[in-house]
């Protein structure tokens, strides 16, 4: 996750000369991002770079993305009124860069590796749009769907059918898997969980022309796997916090599982990686199903070698698990 990223200095490179959004809004730079850990790490997949919050910012919401406070929209969603002030219409148009960038990448990559693209969920989009910024306690949001509901609700269903129409959009556009981003998801309760967050995965799912692509979700967080299993998805993320072979378990081996390294074990010596590398292998087990990722995004400061290093030993420590 966040393959790309400020820890990379051909990225910081081309950030030095533009800001985040215009290297989003810049098929030519997307594209060129993009590929950048393809040849540096040498993943077996690339995902898109963009970002979750294009969608926001497409519907009218001035966004900026403040190095070290993250992205900030000026002027948050803190009442229902707001809601339908959201420029819904013509939204195909404004993400079309997107679709552009997705395009002028699957030209550039020429079949070496399958490109992901994705989405937030819409309680993680909802999340930031309501909050304005990063939050330590998210009481706007939680205070938002305790005391309106209804509005929170009307929200949560014009992103889920825009996220539906976006992820369409995607794989029509060339993205041979779609990942959702559930990033969030830890600050609902269990039944909180299926009335924000869980329905509206579950309706994307449902709606979806996949084409044969197939849909991951990520939801970062959350104690139990058993009712995300059951969302219409192929592929669950996993963060780190769980042992892999437990979550396998806890949902029969029903769907394919992606994960789960810490990310911070990037910082590791080698020879902790290669273990933690391992353990991670191990704890899945035999079998196919597992698709290796780190168990959430890669920080600023991860070295570089160290991350082309973990890569090296997931190809060679994963053949004896992953073998058919
Ligand atoms: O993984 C990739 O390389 C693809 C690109 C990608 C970005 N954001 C680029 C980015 C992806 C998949 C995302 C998803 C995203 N964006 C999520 C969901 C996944 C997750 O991380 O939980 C969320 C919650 C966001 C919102 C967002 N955008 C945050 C919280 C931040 C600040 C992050 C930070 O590290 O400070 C961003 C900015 C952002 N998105 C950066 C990148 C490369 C850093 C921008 C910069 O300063 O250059």
């Amino acid at each position: 996750m966040r393959q790309a990223g400020r820890y990379l200095p051909e990225y910081r490179a081309i950030r030095a000369k533009y800001d985040f959004l215009t290297t989003c809004k810049t098929p030519e730079l997307a594209s060129e991002i993009t590929i950048q850990p393809i040849d540096i790490i040498k993943t077996d997949a690339a995902i898109l770079f963009s970002d979750i919050l294009v969608i926001p910012e497409a519907m009218g919401m001035k966004l900026d993305v403040i190095e070290r406070t993250g992205p900030v929209f000026d002027n948050p969603i803190r009442e229902a009124g707001q809601i339908e002030s959201l420029e819904t219409e013509g939204l195909p148009e404004r993400l079309d860069y997107v679709m552009q960038a997705v395009k002028m990448t699957k030209e550039k990559l020429g079949g070496r590796v399958p490109l992901i693209g994705f989405s937030g969920s819409p309680w993680t989009l909802a999340t930031y749009m309501v909050e304005g910024k990063g939050s330590k306690n998210h009481e706007i949001i939680k205070s938002f769907i305790y005391n309106e509901p209804e509005a929170a609700h009307r929200l949560l269903q014009i992103l889920a059918d825009t996220v539906v129409e976006y992820l369409n959009a995607k794989i029509r556009a060339g993205c041979d898997a779609v990942q959702i981003f559930d990033t969030w998801a830890s600050l609902l309760s269990p039944s909180d969980f299926e009335e924000f967050s869980l329905q509206y995965i579950r309706y994307i799912c449902a709606n979806l022309e996949t084409q044969g692509a197939p849909v991951i979700v990520f939801a970062k967080g959350v104690g139990s796997y058993k009712n995300l299993a059951e969302v219409g998805c192929d592929v669950l993320g996993v963060d780190w916090s769980r042992n892999l072979g437990d979550v396998r378990a806890e949902i029969n081996s029903s769907k394919g599982l992606q994960g789960n390294l810490d990310p911070t074990v990037l910082f590791a010596p080698k020879e902790k990686i290669r273990e933690e590398t391992e353990r991670v292998l191990r704890s899945y087990g035999a079998g196919s199903g597992h698709i290796f990722n780190l168990g959430h995004g890669i920080t600023p400061k991860t070295p570089v070698e160290n991350t082309q290093y973990f890569v090296e030993c997931v190809k060679e420590l994963s053949v004896k698990y992953h073998a058919e």
